[in-house]
């Protein structure tokens, strides 16, 4: 395979292989507000369709509102631990699925599917559109915050409703994500999943498709 053509296009591959999704490995170091302002442009820099921004970034510090989330997540955390048969228990009895408490700031992302009026151009005939772009915003915060030196850790073990009340969110804006981000001691090479033996990655060439779905 040929190398990347130019050294900015590589680096961002780089990037690309080095983000991780972080939960315990995040350091008590500060985090410095400018490289903070950086990677939220970046999220704010994301496509969106009918250039609806329909994103917005709560930012959490209160450590209060922070033990909330996190018993919050810990009750979640056993439903589902009770949902699993007794092997998969044992296996996920020893991942760790947030560092709420431990990383720097919280990034509370939230969908809102009235920015941008009722006729937002390319969401007519899918509604879902609006949803994919906020998730775009978060992947662009991701791969800033890996450039950046940062860890990024996607917390979804929680209730909609519930975040919503903590954080005084409108009824209709979804909290579509809490990240937990800060500076980290490292960036594990392998995901916790697969080095945990839960799941492995999957070969792309499982993922490509030429012509129909299913013809590889
Ligand atoms: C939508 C979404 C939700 C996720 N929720 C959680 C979560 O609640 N807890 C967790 O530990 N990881 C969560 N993750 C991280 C995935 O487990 C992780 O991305 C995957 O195992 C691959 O690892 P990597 O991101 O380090 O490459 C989430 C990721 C995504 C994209």
């Amino acid at each position: 395979m040929n190398a990347p053509p130019s050294t900015l296009s590589a680096d961002l591959y780089d990037v690309i292989a080095r983000r991780r999704d972080v939960r315990a490995e995040f350091s008590s170091d500060p985090l410095d507000p400018d490289v903070l302002e950086r990677v939220l442009q970046a999220a704010h820099s994301a496509p969106s369709v009918g250039h609806s921004q329909p994103w917005d970034f709560v930012l959490v510090r209160d450590t209060a509102t922070r033990e909330r989330f996190q018993e919050h997540v810990a009750t979640e955390r056993a439903s589902y631990a009770a949902s699993l048969p007794e092997e998969r228990q044992q296996t996920f009895g020893r991942i760790k699925v947030e560092g709420v408490l431990e990383s720097a700031l919280a990034v509370v992302v939230t969908y809102d599917p009235d920015r941008g009026g009722t006729q937002v151009l390319g969401r007519h005939a899918i509604d879902d559109a609006g949803l994919y772009s906020a998730v775009l915003a978060i992947q662009n915060l991701w791969l800033a915050a890996t450039a950046e030196g940062l860890g990024v850790g996607w917390v979804s073990f929680y209730r909609e409703e519930f975040l919503r009340d903590l954080l005084a969110i409108p009824e209709r804006v979804r909290p579509i994500a809490w990240l937990c981000v800060g500076p980290v001691t490292h960036l594990e090479e392998v995901p916790d999943l697969e080095r945990h033996g839960w799941r492995q990655k999957r070969p792309l060439a499982e993922a490509i498709h030429h012509e129909k779905y299913g013809s590889h």
